[in-house]
């Protein structure tokens, strides 16, 4: 049984992105899965000043939680065509705390599922694929992704329509078989 790490790209108390997490991460049955709030590591706009006075504490212990986890399942919210602020601050920051040429997310490249959402019906397809074009040299081995375009009307009391439930299903299904 392998440790799966499950967190949003996303800053906002209301994240359609944690609600997306929390969906998929009840559909892992084979492996272990444990759901973060990045929020939770607060960081500073990264800095050349900052990072001179130190890594971050949060940076560290975020480092070292990916560490003890085999694969990731990542939500990220698209902005303006890219990942948000939020999200590349906290990538920054874990580059400056692994040394060059590894891993940003551990000791060894992880297998990773990429997911997004928007209110639009591009559902954040545009930032997906450069995150999956990107992923290798973060040290992310992409084994999925997966859009869900016009969220709000596909979701209802918190709950998915039963044709983008049964997609992702399959693409969780997929994603565990190839851990
Ligand atoms: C600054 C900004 C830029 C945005 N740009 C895009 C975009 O390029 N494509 C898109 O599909 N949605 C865009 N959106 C809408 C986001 O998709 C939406 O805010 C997000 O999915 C909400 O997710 P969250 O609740 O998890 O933060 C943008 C939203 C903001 C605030």
């Amino acid at each position: 049984m392998k440790k799966i790490l499950a967190f949003s790209g996303s800053n906002h108390s209301q994240s359609i992105h944690q609600n997306l997490i929390n969906i998929t991460a009840s559909k892992v049955v084979k492996n272990e899965v444990t759901i973060i709030d990045l929020n939770d590591f607060p960081l500073p706009i990264y800095s050349i000043d900052i990072e001179n006075k130190g890594i971050p504490e949060q940076v560290k212990k975020l480092r070292q939680t990916m560490i003890e986890h085999d694969a990731l399942i990542i939500a990220s919210p698209e902005h303006n065509g890219s990942m948000p602020a939020f999200l590349k601050n906290i990538i920054d920051w874990l580059s400056r705390a692994t040394e060059p040429g590894q891993p940003f997310f551990g000791v060894s490249t992880k297998p990773v599922l990429l997911l997004s959402a928007s209110p639009g019906e591009s559902g954040g397809a545009t930032n997906l694929k450069a995150m999956a074009e990107l992923m290798p040299w973060w040290g992310g081995d992409v084994k999925g992704t997966y859009s869900v375009g016009s969220y709000h009307e596909k979701i209802t009391d918190g709950k998915l329509d039963l044709k983008t439930d049964k997609e992702l299903t399959a693409i969780v299904l997929s994603f565990e078989n190839s851990l």
